[in-house]
């Protein structure tokens, strides 16, 4: 057993230090990963269950093979793995806002690094998720007019409460279309919230999506020991369901 508790790392970053540290649980006898912004917990390794289902229900709306899926927000990089564990996942495009998150996977300080960097069809895109959807530009894509079959998005606590001002825009209709717009017919855009399922939210995505479910997953909190509860949406654009190339 290593130390009790050790920082990994810090970095100053344009919203905040951000710092991963892994402490020794002695109640739960295992190591915890954690990953805070300044001084508030944006992730730990001990609360995966709802970021794992984040990506195992947004592929479930998804028939066919040779998906290319992209994922908003690394973080400790449950959702993506989820994702990988699919065999459909033809590619994965991981797009992460600060350097220092891919980083401490390529240098495996986190438990599922070297999984999540050696997948040949896993990618990591650094950049904000946010300016790619807004400006057009794609999410690290290929060409810039490629299309997605699915995009999975953690990167706020809700689309209410965002880290960052400049994130609010993306959750109107407006922002809705424009990703829609990176989506090929027929595709998914799931999305986790902390907050219970919202009705403001549901009407958001029904306006560009043909449908939208509020999946409310219940979790085993260690700290309490009773439950608690994420939502993940899912919603769905019109069209024929994806087909593999023939
Ligand atoms: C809650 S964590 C994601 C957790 C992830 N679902 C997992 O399974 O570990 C949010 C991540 O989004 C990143 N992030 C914050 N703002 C971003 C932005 N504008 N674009 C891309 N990533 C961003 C954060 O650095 C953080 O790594």
């Amino acid at each position: 057993m290593g130390a009790r508790f050790e920082e990994l790392d810090w970095r100053e970053t344009s919203i905040g230090v951000i710092s991963l540290r892994r402490r020794r649980d002695p109640s739960l006898e295992r190591d915890v990963h954690e990953i805070k912004l300044d001084d508030e917990f944006l992730m730990s390794s001990l609360f995966t269950v709802a970021e794992a289902e984040l990506a195992r229900l947004g592929l479930d709306a998804l028939s066919g093979t040779d998906l290319d899926v992209v994922v908003g927000g690394l973080g400790l990089g449950y959702t993506a793995q989820a994702a990988l564990e699919d065999q459909r996942v033809r590619s994965l495009r991981v797009v992460e806002s600060l350097e220092s998150v891919i980083e401490w996977h390529q240098r495996a300080l986190l438990p599922l690094g070297s999984e999540l960097v050696s997948d040949r069809r896993s990618h990591m895109v650094h950049g904000d998720f946010f300016a790619m959807v807004g400006d057009g530009s794609g999410f690290g894509a290929e060409t810039p007019d490629q299309r997605f079959h699915a995009v999975l998005l953690d990167i706020d606590h809700s689309p209410t409460n965002v880290l960052h001002p400049s994130h609010a825009a993306f959750y109107e209709p407006e922002g809705l279309r424009r990703l829609a717009g990176h989506l090929h017919p027929g595709g998914v855009f799931a999305l986790w919230s902390d907050d219970p399922p919202d009705e403001n939210v549901n009407a958001a995505l029904t306006e560009v999506f043909a449908t939208s479910e509020a999946h409310v997953i219940t979790f085993t909190n260690p700290y309490t020991g009773g439950e608690s509860t994420n939502t993940v949406y899912v919603a769905k654009l019109a069209g024929p369901d994806h087909c593999p190339k023939g």
